[in-house]
């Protein structure tokens, strides 16, 4: 069965929105570890709007499953990874104006720069996972950067219009078709709900889902253990045997 991590990005959206300090991600995170998530997603975006650098550091020290910090291809970002050794880190494409993550990251179109970042982080010891789109040429490049997985950046398949829903679908299934091939790990991400996450978790050698808003709304309305469950129960229900 596919793992769950729950990125907690969105209870930082909260907080920062009266810029104080409750509700805090750490603890939210501390909460969904208890309710059964394997690891837990933040993304310390360059404008600081919801993560913030001391969510990073005390979630090193208190969170007991693993930590993916999604973050920009930056020096800064670089530097910041290599201080706090995240279990994980997933390199992700950051535009200012963008309300959140938009396309998957142009591992061809950067080689040079991911490659040295990708090596940087393996060499401490940090597993790094590019969030790309399921285009041969981008696997094909995550291999030759010297990635450990790939994140499947699932957002068309989940704004599809109806019709069009399948053709995504089957995109997403020959990528992660091709990065199993490549002998990349497989996760998926981005705009995954509880409506929409059935057939995604059937997605061939998937192997961890990064999931985030829709958690994140639910637990408003029924509280985090309550909604990091219930996606539990759907990814096991959808799992195939
Ligand atoms: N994976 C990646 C790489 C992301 O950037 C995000 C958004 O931060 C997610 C997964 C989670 O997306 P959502 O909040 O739509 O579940």
């Amino acid at each position: 069965m596919p793992q769950l991590h729950v990125n907690v990005d969105h209870i930082a959206t909260i907080r920062q929105a009266r810029m104080t300090t409750e509700p805090d991600p750490v603890y939210a995170a501390l909460v969904a570890e208890q309710a059964g998530s394997t690891g837990i997603t933040i993304h310390l975006r360059e404008d600081r709007r919801h993560i913030q650098d001391r969510d990073l550091v005390l979630l090193m020290q208190m969170a007991q499953t693993k930590v993916n910090l999604e973050m920009a291809a930056t020096k800064e970002m670089q530097e910041i990874a290599l201080a706090n050794k995240p279990d994980i880190v997933t390199l992700v494409p950051e535009n200012r104006a963008e309300v959140t993550t938009e396309g998957g990251l142009d591992v061809v179109g950067n080689l040079g720069r991911i490659k040295e970042i990708t090596t940087a982080l393996k060499a401490a010891g940090i597993r790094v996972s590019l969030f790309i789109d399921p285009v041969k040429e981008q696997i094909a490049a995550s291999k030759e950067v010297g990635a450990d997985d790939i994140e499947l950046h699932t957002g068309e398949y989940a704004n599809a219009e109806h019709g069009k829903v399948e053709a995504e679908l089957s995109r997403l299934i020959d990528g992660a078709n091709w990065a199993h091939e490549a002998g990349l790990n497989v996760n998926a991400g981005h705009g995954l709900t509880y409506f929409n996450i059935a057939p995604i978790v059937a997605l061939p050698h998937l192997k961890e889902l990064n999931i985030g808003h829709s958690i994140i709304s639910r637990s408003v309305l029924v509280g985090i253990t309550q909604a990091v469950r219930e996606m539990i129960a759907l990814i096991e229900k959808h799992t195939p045997a």
